[in-house]
């Protein structure tokens, strides 16, 4: 068993915290947050925790204490899981990593030099339907991956001291980092603010992967209706993935244009025009659906006691937060196009 602490009993700490005390390798044993009071009284339902704090160093100079999980707001990432590594605790940072790349690397390099777990929590990484766009594109089933649309919109939880880019966006781009196997070469984004001066609630993001391929991404907390939809188009089929579908989260379409030149040329009837365009059947693969967060604390517990590198390590954090940073400096200037070495 797993020694943890848990940083953070926010919003997505509450969750962190059902799972992680759920977890057969994980004795969830302390609880620290600035929020004392509220923290004494949230914290009483999980019946392994031994400990409700508001001192985070008492946490990490206790030596019973192996792994510390970070859901805290991003600015203190990398200050509180900088201190858990130099303690020699291992450490999960939820998304995103840190505030830059620079701290990414700092993160990293003291994790590699103490031989210690560190994991971002991509958590759309562990999700089946994620995982399983994942083996329909590496299969070949829907030809070569020519673009990806995004969709991320909802109606809240509006955040007022951090844009749509950073609260929303680093879901998207891990999930297409992961499909494409790749990072991009280039981004560019414009954001509107509407119900905060300087936080953008509405951003559009391009990103430009290796071969051509284009990733087009809308993040939104002011929009009517929930969406977590993302569509890949192939050169052979199409695949909509539809996280907020309960029994269709994955569709396929058989779908495309069969010849360009026939398609072009003016079509001589009706019949003739629907025939150029190649309109299948449309497939619901079916496939197991656990929950994502259990399967990432579990993935985290299971590389400590087995000495393994996550699947969403630092440098994966730090794949993520490079586009990010480039797509903030491209929101301050209008949209420019920035290059990612
Ligand atoms: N994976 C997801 O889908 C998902 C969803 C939401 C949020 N998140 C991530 O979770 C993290 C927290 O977000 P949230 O929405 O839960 O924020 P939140 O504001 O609801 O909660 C943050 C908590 O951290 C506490 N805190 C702040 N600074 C602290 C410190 N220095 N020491 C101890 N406690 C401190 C606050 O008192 C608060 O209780 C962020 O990194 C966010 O990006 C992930």
């Amino acid at each position: 068993m797993l020694n943890a602490a848990l940083i953070g009993l926010g919003y997505w700490g509450k969750n962190l915290a059902r799972n992680l005390a759920a977890d057969k390798d994980i004795n969830l044993h302390t609880i620290c947050d600035m929020n004392i009071e509220l923290t004494k009284k949230n914290a009483e339902k999980y019946a392994t925790v031994a400990r409700v704090t508001d001192d985070y160093d008492a946490v990490i100079r206790d030596p019973s204490i192996d792994a510390i999980v970070i859901a805290t707001p991003i600015a203190t990432h990398f200050d509180l899981a900088k201190k858990a590594l130099e303690a020699k605790k291992h450490v999960f940072v939820e998304k995103p990593l840190a505030s830059s790349a620079l701290e990414c690397d700092a993160l990293i390099e003291i994790s590699d030099r103490n031989k210690l777990v560190l994991m971002v929590g991509h958590v759309f990484e562990f999700n089946s339907a994620v995982i399983k766009v994942k083996e329909l594109i590496d299969s070949g089933e829907i030809g070569e991956v020519l673009y990806i649309n995004g969709q991320r919109l909802n109606l809240g939880r509006v955040q007022t001291n951090l844009n749509a880019l950073w609260s929303l966006a680093p879901h998207d781009i891990s999930i297409t980092n992961l499909w494409l196997q790749a990072e991009p070469n280039a981004v560019s984004a414009r954001g509107f603010s509407y119900l905060t001066n300087g936080v953008e609630d509405v951003v559009f993001v391009t990103l430009e992967y290796p071969g051509n391929i284009s990733v087009s991404l809308t993040l939104s907390w002011l929009d009517p209706r929930k969406s977590r939809l993302m569509t890949v188009v192939g050169t052979d089929k199409m695949v909509v993935y539809d996280d907020v579908s309960l029994d269709g989260k994955i569709s396929i379409h058989d779908k495309g244009i069969e010849n360009l030149s026939k398609f072009l040329k003016e079509p001589e009837s009706f019949s003739e025009f629907h025939h150029k365009i190649r309109n299948g059947d449309v497939l619901f693969p079916n496939f197991n659906f656990i929950e994502p967060l259990a399967v990432e604390c579990a993935h985290f517990a299971e590389c400590i006691l087995n000495n393994r590198t996550p699947r969403t390590d630092g440098r994966n954090g730090r794949n993520v937060v490079k586009v990010l940073e480039a797509a903030q400096k491209s929101l301050k200037n209008q949209g420019e196009r920035i290059t990612l070495a």
